[in-house]
């Protein structure tokens, strides 16, 4: 049993808050009766619910924080290296994947969700939704800093600006709102300096849990979900 709010959220296509508001409106029908209260508890598995005559099936929406390790690959295919098989077998089969992606070499946190429109949104190019690395590279002055943070003309794109703090030359912290493929690295490349080794922080305001070691996951909080839903558009209708 689960309240009808959340079964409404956990559908994916409202946030919490527009499943209160809708379900206060009458607009939500269970069994097809409007049930007006958002706490009233419902059985998942026998309800039929809908809204605005809709019916909404009930899908569990995960969210889970990987700290990636070195040597994993952000895929679902089926690769002895998939950050996947870093889940426990029962996870492996209720249609995660990774929201965007790290390089092979690329560590720290990494989002695995099955909450598709809300992945597409946090990813989106429109969102300059804010990821923070932590960086070590061929030293870097105030001039290749100021270049970085300007913005860099690629072969394919130009960069948007960027925020770089370096902590000395080899080592800062870099953040961007776009995931293009190698972007840092090629970013660095273009400046004259290397990236060695690269670490996310941050994705949408969320850190990295320090408690994770390499390889350890953990689910997310219902704050740090909506969070991420305060940073992409799929709050609901
Ligand atoms: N930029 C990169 O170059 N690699 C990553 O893994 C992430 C951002």
């Amino acid at each position: 049993m689960i309240r009808l709010d959340k079964y409404l959220s956990d559908s994916g296509l409202f946030s919490r808050r527009d499943a209160s508001r809708l379900i206060r409106s009458g607009a939500v029908t269970v069994g097809g009766m409007p049930l007006r209260d958002p706490s009233a508890k419902i059985d998942e598995e026998t309800a039929s619910v809908a809204v605005k005559g809709q019916p909404i099936g009930y899908e569990r929406i995960r969210w889970y924080m990987l700290n990636k390790p070195a040597d994993t690959v952000s895929t679902t295919d089926d690769d002895p290296k998939s950050v996947m098989n870093l889940l426990p077998p029962e996870l492996r089969r209720v249609g995660l994947f990774p929201c965007g992606r790290l390089d092979i070499d690329t560590t720290g946190l990494l989002l695995l969700t099955n909450d598709g429109p809300t992945a597409h949104d946090l990813l989106s190019p429109k969102k300059h939704c804010e990821k923070r690395y932590r960086f070590t590279c061929l030293p870097l002055d105030e001039d290749q800093v100021r270049r970085l943070e300007g913005g860099i003309e690629l072969s394919d794109f130009t960069s948007k600006p960027c925020k770089v703090t370096l902590d000395d030359p080899g080592h800062g912290a870099i953040t961007v709102t776009e995931g293009k493929y190698h972007q840092i690295k090629r970013m660095f490349l273009a400046v004259g300096s290397e990236i060695l080794s690269l670490a996310r922080e941050t994705f949408a305001g969320i850190p990295l849990d320090p408690s994770l070691a390499p390889g350890e996951w953990r689910t997310l909080t219902e704050d740090e979900i909506a969070l991420l839903h305060t940073n992409s558009d799929h709050s609901g209708v």
